[in-house]
């Protein structure tokens, strides 16, 4: 067995502090006064106040201490933080700082990790759809990966290349396993755009293509089977069928490859008592697994490569919401609109991601009641929390917070009815500071260079 140091959840609070919130919020989050709740030692209420909402607060030490559990628990391995889960130069500083590098899938991914100085050489490019701009930009930085994902890739990518500088590729494998919350995030399967299936040989033959171009050094294999996966399981089935291939490609083409990138989709809670995925779990028994396949198809172990987002960034933060209107209807149901919604959080409308929500900045004495916390957009299916439990003397003016809500909400914010997208802070050791200004109609009418 591999020896392991326990991931380090952050550290525990002195014996005479409140207790934690616990889970799905951050670590750091205690009950504050006046029914605040403190998140990196900052009242979110105060937090709000300072800089409006809605605000999406983000707990630095949160994010450290996850990247560096990663590190402590596949310390044999790389990791990559998946940038598409939620980007911004801070994340790069603190991700970077604690050893990890970037998993990028897009030149605006890739040119915000660059400006914020990360060595292009930890930085790993994937993408089912890369431009001829974007994998020249890749060129130009020394991008220290490139992840081929279709055929007329390979010939792209070769062309932009000389011989004498070569660049590592990996080939985005497809090993037939369905795991992950949602089809939409199902990838590991066939009858989807990305990678090239193990099943029926488009995945050797896309290596053999590959290892006929001088220009294209490869490294190894890549999968990403889903998104928001609880279970080892999967993960270790893909390992069985990505060293089946390496034995396959050493027998065929006599090439030994010394990387395999198992992507991301480790699970997170999102509701108290949800299953996550266990890291100190996930990291010894793929390790194992792995040992083992490569001895018995004789092969070298290769690196291993991980690519969590979600798990990083995701409980990190909090949405802080205004009520704006609470409404009681005939047939007894009750919605509290808040001032954010579906172009800050899509989750819920795309997928039916469940969610909690509480309020903070007021102690209230009422019962509880069945909310529907909704958005302020124009739309029915613009539901944040069906049936959220909430004081039954909830009123506008209240202030909502939901908790993990640091992955794929603000990374899929979008421009919906001209609302702006939410400010960001980070919150540590007591103090705020603004990461991301709110967006204004002004950023709109900016960009309009016509009438
Ligand atoms: N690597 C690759 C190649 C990926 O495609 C992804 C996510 C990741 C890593 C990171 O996965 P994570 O560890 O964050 O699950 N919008 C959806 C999730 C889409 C995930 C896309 N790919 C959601 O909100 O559930």
């Amino acid at each position: 067995m591999t020896q392991l140091i326990a991931p380090t959840v952050p550290a525990p609070a002195p014996a005479d502090a409140p207790e934690a919130v616990g889970d799905p919020w951050p670590a750091s989050a205690r009950p504050g006064p006046g029914g605040d709740l403190l998140v990196g030692g900052v009242g979110l209420a105060e937090a709000a106040e300072r800089f409006g909402t809605p605000l999406y607060v983000l707990d630095e030490a949160e994010v450290r201490a996850r990247a560096r559990a990663y590190r402590r628990a596949m310390p044999h391995a790389d990791v990559l933080y998946a940038a598409k889960a939620f980007l911004c130069s801070a994340m790069v500083d603190w991700v970077a700082e604690e050893g990890l590098g970037l998993d990028v899938c897009s030149s605006g991914e890739l040119w915000l990790a660059a400006s914020a100085g990360l060595p292009a050489q930890r930085i790993l490019l994937h993408g089912n759809a890369k431009s001829p701009e974007e994998l020249r930009l890749a060129r130009r930085l020394r991008v220290g990966r490139i992840v081929i994902d279709g055929p007329a890739e390979i010939a792209r990518l070769a062309a932009l290349v000389a011989a004498d500088t070569p660049q590592k590729v990996l080939v985005r494998v497809v090993p037939g396993i369905a795991a992950g919350h949602h089809a939409a995030v199902q990838t590991g399967v066939g009858g989807q755009k990305f990678g090239f299936p193990i099943e029926g040989g488009d995945a050797a033959d896309a290596i053999a293509r590959v290892l006929d171009q001088p220009g294209l050094e490869l490294a190894g294999l890549h999968c990403h089977l889903g998104s928001q996966i609880t279970e080892v399981e999967p993960f270790l089935r893909a390992v069985d069928a990505l060293v089946g291939l390496m034995a396959e490609v050493r027998d065929r083409y006599g090439v030994e490859l010394r990387e395999l990138d198992l992507g991301g989709g480790h699970g997170i809670r999102y509701l108290p008592g949800d299953a996550e995925l266990d890291l100190a779990a996930f990291a010894v028994r793929v390790t194992d697994r792995l040992a083992v396949r490569c001895a018995e198809a004789d092969l070298e172990v290769p690196r291993l490569v991980v690519e969590p987002g979600r798990a990083v960034v995701g409980p990190a933060a909090v949405a802080v919401y205004r009520v704006l209107s609470v409404k009681h209807t005939a047939d007894g149901r009750c919605f509290a609109a808040v001032d954010g919604g579906m172009s800050d959080n899509p989750r819920p409308a795309l997928y039916g991601s469940p969610y909690m929500v509480r309020l903070v900045g007021r102690r209230s004495e009422a019962g509880t009641a069945r909310v529907d916390v909704v958005g302020r957009h124009c739309e029915a299916g613009d539901v944040l929390v069906r049936d959220a439990v909430l004081p039954a003397d909830l009123r506008a003016g209240d202030l909502l917070a939901v908790p993990a809500a640091g992955a794929y909400q603000l990374s899929m914010a979008s421009g919906y009815n001209l609302v702006g997208r939410p400010a960001v802070a980070a919150v540590k050791d007591g103090r705020a500071r603004l990461l991301i200004r709110r967006e204004t109609v002004e950023d709109f009418r900016l960009r309009e260079v016509g009438r």
